[in-house]
C-alpha cells in the first residue's frame, strides 16, 4: 500500500455550533489528495489543509463536467471513537461511475483506508448532536489544460469533509413532493446510475420551480414514457401498497443508493415484502384512490429516511398517511441511525471503526 504523506495544518478554525449546521456549510481542517497520471496511475497520496485549489482555467472538468463523486458520513459512536457506515459500497460504486465517465478506476481499500485516516485526523469534527455527522465527499476532477473533447490523462482524486445536521429543514418530518412532468433527469444508456455533477446541474431547473411553489423536491419520471417512478432528487424512492413495500427496480436511470441496499435488507430482514419492480405513477395514484397507499418515503445519506407526506401530481395533492410519519419510516430510520451511531445493535456488519 502506497504511504499517505501528511502535513498537518498550523491554523486550526474554530467549530461552528451544532445547532446552526446545516448541510455543507463548514469545512474541516484537512483534506486529501491524490493524483492520476496516465503511464503512473494514482500518486502522491497526501493529507494537506483545507484549501483553495489552482487549476487551470482550460481544466477539462470546468468545461466538460468529467466528474465523479460520493455522499458518505462518519458518525461519534457512544465510546467517543468514530464508525463509517459501508465505506467500501462507495468506493464500489465511486469505480461504476469512474467506468461510465472513463476516468481510471482507484483502489477501493485504499482509498477506504484514506478516509479513515483522514477522518481519524480530523475527528473533533465530528459533531455530537441528534441528527448530525460528519459528511464526507469524495470526488475526482478531470485536469488536463485542454479543450478537446476527450477523457483526461491528469485527474485528482479530493475528499473534504463537513460537519452536517439535516439536510431538509423539516428533519425527520414529512416533506412535499412535486411530481416532475415536464423535465426529465436520466434516460437508459444514459448516466443516471452514476454519481456525476451532470445529473445534479440537469436537475436544478426542476427543483427551482418547485421549491418556489412551496415544495421540497420533485420526483422523477422515466425519461422516455413518463410514465415510471425513478427517484426523488438526492434520494431513492419507495411506497408501501397493500403491504408491499416496493422501490423502482435499478435499470440504467437510476442511482443505486447505499441506503436504499440497506433499507432493503433490514426490512427483509424484519419480514416484509420488498419488491425492486418497476412502478408507475398511475398505480401509485390509483393506490391513493382506493386508500391502499400506505406509506412513501425517500432515502440517501445526506436525507437518511424522509417521510413524503404529499405528493403533488398536477393539480392534484396526494396526501400520504395523513401527513405523519409512517410505520416503516420509523423503524428504517431507527435502525439504521442506530446501527450508524453504535444504539443499535450491528447485525450486519456495516460498520467500520476508524
Ligand atoms: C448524498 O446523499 O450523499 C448525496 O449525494 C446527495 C447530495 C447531492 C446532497
Amino acid at each position: 500500500m502506497q504511504e499517505i504523506k501528511v502535513t498537518l495544518t498550523q491554523n486550526k478554525k474554530q467549530k461552528p455550533p451544532v445547532e446552526g449546521l446545516g448541510f455543507g456549510n463548514y469545512f474541516t481542517d484537512h483534506m486529501f489528495l491524490m493524483d492520476y497520471y496516465d503511464g503512473r496511475g494514482w500518486v502522491d497520496p497526501r493529507i494537506v489543509p483545507y484549501g483553495p485549489l489552482s487549476l487551470d482555467p482550460s481544466a477539462m472538468c470546468l468545461h466538460y463536467g468529467q466528474e465523479v463523486f460520493e455522499g458518505m458520513k462518519a458518525y461519534r459512536r457512544p465510546n467517543g471513537g468514530a464508525a463509517l457506515f459501508r465505506p467500501d459500497k462507495n468506493m464500489q460504486r465511486l469505480n461504476v461511475s469512474n467506468d461510465r465517465l472513463c476516468i481510471p478506476l482507484i483502489d477501493e481499500d485504499f482509498c477506504v483506508e484514506a478516509i479513515k485516516k483522514l477522518v481519524d485526523i480530523d475527528k473533533d469534527w465530528i459533531p455530537d448532536g441528534e441528527n448530525t455527522a460528519l459528511y464526507i465527499r469524495p470526488f475526482i476532477i478531470a485536469l488536463d489544460p485542454h479543450l478537446g473533447v476527450h477523457p483526461a490523462k491528469h485527474l485528482l482524486f479530493i475528499v473534504i469533509m463537513s460537519p452536517v445536521g439535516s439536510y431538509y429543514k423539516e428533519g425527520i418530518n414529512p416533506v412535499k413532493i412535486y411530481v416532475e412532468q415536464k423535465y426529465v433527469r436520466a434516460v437508459k444508456g444514459g448516466m443516471g446510475f452514476t454519481k456525476t455533477a451532470g445529473n445534479y446541474s440537469a436537475s436544478l431547473k426542476a427543483q427551482d420551480e418547485a421549491e418556489k411553489k412551496g415544495y421540497t423536491q420533485v420526483l422523477w419520471l422515466d425519461g422516455v414514457e413518463r410514465r415510471y417512478i425513478e427517484e426523488v432528487g438526492t434520494m431513492n424512492v419507495f411506497f408501501k401498497i397493500n403491504g408491499e413495500v416496493i422501490t423502482p427496480s435499478l435499470e440504467g436511470s437510476i442511482l443505486g443508493g447505499i441506503t436504499r441496499m440497506s433499507c432493503i435488507e433490514v426490512l427483509r430482514s424484519k419480514g416484509y415484502r420488498v419488491t425492486e419492480r418497476r412502478l408507475s405513477l398511475e398505480e401509485v395514484v390509483n393506490a391513493a384512490d382506493n386508500g391502499t397507499l400506505e406509506e412513501a418515503f425517500g432515502t440517501g445519506t445526506a436525507a437518511v429516511i424522509s417521510p413524503i407526506g404529499e405528493l403533488i401530481v398536477g393539480d392534484r395533492e396526494i396526501t400520504i398517511n395523513e401527513g405523519k410519519i409512517g410505520e416503516v419510516s420509523h423503524l428504517l430510520y431507527d435502525t439504521i441511525v442506530g446501527i450508524q451511531n453504535g444504539t443499535v445493535e450491528d447485525t450486519f456488519g456495516w460498520v467500520q471503526n476508524v
